[in-house]
């Protein structure tokens, strides 16, 4: 739902309270309030169109399909590659070791994974957790991109290369794009290490430490 349109809808829900008894609407007003859907449903939507998804071949060695789950509300969505093994096993994104570390890279700003919304830039797991190629990235994004218009949050955190290229559309390292805040679409971004990575390389965790900071800072603006 645009917006402007949840923002008159929120005013008149509140006019009862001013002692407002009727609201008269016009018919076209009335049509587009039949319309209109939640984030919530709307995302409910898209993983229904998603539906048991064969547009790409993971389909055959996945468990589950994890779509993505949190806020739908959210200020912050965080955009992983692709589900390991725990998270292909549970349908939920982020629930094995990497997860771990960024529920606490989360705490860490004062947000817990229920006030944040957590997803991925392919929603079914390449076998042996290789990279996603071309041709699945391809299948998957238009859902992502979906989800995205649709929570439409204050700043989209990207974890690691793949999401980070995928949504920016460059093959610039991550090295040099985290630490910044670029733009997609109207929303803004800010790429850091995927916590994978942090684990394998706990010294770079200081810089990702910064890049937290510095989503915060774009989320208190
Ligand atoms: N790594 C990811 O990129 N996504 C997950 O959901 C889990 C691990």
């Amino acid at each position: 739902m645009p917006d402007v349109l949840e923002e008159f809808k929120k005013y008149l829900e509140f006019l009862p309270s001013l002692g407002f008894k009727e609201v008269y609407l016009s018919f076209q007003a009335k049509e587009v309030f039949a319309k209109m859907r939640s984030k919530k449903e709307l995302l409910e939507e898209i993983r229904q169109k998603l539906g048991d998804c064969k547009r790409c071949k993971l389909y055959q060695t996945r468990h589950h399909i994890v779509f993505g789950e949190g806020n739908p509300e959210a200020k912050l969505v965080l955009v992983g590659e692709a589900p390991g093994r725990e998270e292909d096993l549970q349908g939920r994104p982020f629930v094995g070791a990497a997860g771990q570390l960024l529920t606490k890279m989360l705490k860490a700003i004062g947000l817990s994974r229920e006030e944040v919304y957590i997803c991925n830039v392919i929603k079914c797991r390449p076998p042996g957790n290789r990279n996603p190629q071309p041709d699945e990235i391809e299948a998957c994004l238009p859902f992502l991109l979906e989800q995205l218009k649709v929570i439409n949050p204050k700043v989209i955190c990207t974890l690691g290369s793949i999401s980070t290229r995928t949504l920016l559309n460059t093959n610039t390292p991550i090295s040099r794009l985290r630490g910044q805040v670029h733009q997609w679409h109207s929303i803004k971004l800010v790429p850091t290490f995927h916590p994978a990575y942090l684990l394998r390389n706990p010294a770079q965790k200081r810089l990702a430490w910064e890049d937290l900071q510095l989503i915060k800072k774009v989320i208190e603006e």
